[in-house]
């Protein structure tokens, strides 16, 4: 037996030594040390012998699967090595090339403007909020003063979800103005919060109208809350995004869920005397806002006596667009690589 297992060792260690490749040297371990190797048959055997035999012979077998084991990973090491040192040599490589870097991806235009204004107003204590692109019909219109037989109604049709008995009439958000109500069941008063999100309506696409593009609503509520504090937020909004003060205006503007209500607009950052972006005017419209309906507040439980509110809403994909001098809101939505990869990261 103890000469059987040194011929094997012999035999074994000489096989792994003189493997040619990964693959004979695989099938030589599996023929010694697998299972139904020839190193496992004979260790059967092993108890068959006296009890006098016995150690001898397992202490043996156990170099001998050491031996044939350290054989096959100093093979292997010499082999991988190998394999390395020609894959490196192969013909036409050149160690010195640059590599190919990978792709490196940047914020989308609207993206990069909701992350610097998110950082701005955080920055003033205000929540970030969140809300769902299907909304509820009661939240999207009517916790907001617009009920169903509102002409309002029209001006930001949608696309609505099939019906489903007994369950609240879905739509796809035509703003980002129900999470103004949704933040506000949510958390009541005193509360400062801004919601940057994608919204839908239904119309007829050209250079200004997409039915998707993103809005950012901001929404204040406390006690004596008015008008210029409106006009600090929204001045320290337009200074965060064109990096200086601009001049303002307000016009009066209607929304059912602002009362008075506001349409803000901002001297022209790009000229003195009128261009292509103000269409000559020098004032380009920036964003609606106003005092929040007491309608609103008592949709969302909050006492209109006690509390009063500003709301806006900001035009994401148009403060890009202007920021960037992007002349159609449809390149916002093309995924077009060669448009995007015009604003590096
Ligand atoms: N939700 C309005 C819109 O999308 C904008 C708005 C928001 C107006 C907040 C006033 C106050 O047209």
């Amino acid at each position: 037996m103890l000469a059987r297992l040194e011929e094997l060792r012999a035999e074994g260690v000489a096989r792994a030594e003189s493997a040619e490749d990964l693959g004979a040297l695989e099938r030589v371990e599996v023929e010694w040390l697998g299972r139904s190797g020839r190193l496992t048959a004979l260790l059967r055997e092993v108890g068959k012998l006296s009890a006098e035999e016995r150690p001898a012979v397992g202490r043996t077998a156990n170099e001998v699967k050491t031996a044939i084991s350290g054989a096959l990973a100093a093979r292997r090491e010499v082999l991988e090595q190998g394999a390395l040192a020609s894959d490196l040599s192969g013909a036409g490589l050149d160690p010195t090339l640059p590599g190919s870097p990978p792709p490196v991806g940047a914020a989308h235009p609207v993206l990069a403007v909701a992350r610097q204004l998110e950082d701005l107003f955080l920055s003033m204590g205000f929540l970030i909020a969140d809300g769902p692109e299907v909304e509820t019909e009661e939240r999207n219109f009517d916790a907001l003063n617009i009920p169903s037989d509102h002409p309002a109604r029209d001006a930001q049709d949608t696309i609505w979800l099939q019906d489903e008995p007994g369950r609240p009439r879905l739509c796809l958000r035509t703003h980002t103005s129900p999470v103004q109500v949704r933040a506000l069941r949510e958390h009541g008063p005193p509360l400062r919060v801004v919601a940057p999100g994608r919204v839908f309506r239904q119309e007829a696409q050209d250079a200004t109208h997409e039915h998707t593009f993103h809005q950012m609503e901001g929404l204040v509520v406390d006690r004596g809350v008015g008008v210029p504090h409106m006009l600090h937020a929204m001045h320290t909004l337009i200074e965060g995004v064109f990096g200086r003060p601009l001049e303002t205006r307000l016009r009066p503007g209607f929304f059912p869920f602002v009362e008075p209500g506001f349409e803000l607009d901002a001297r022209c950052p790009f000229c003195k005397t009128g261009c292509r972006v103000c269409k000559q005017s020098t004032w380009i419209e920036l964003m609606p806002g106003g005092l929040v309906h007491p309608n609103v507040l008592r949709a969302c439980d909050v006492d209109p006596e006690i509390y009063s509110g500003f709301a806006f809403g900001l035009g994401l994909s148009r403060i890009a667009m202007l920021r960037w001098g992007i002349d159609d809101i449809r390149w916002m939505m093309s995924g077009d690589l060669g448009f995007l990869e015009q604003f590096p990261a």
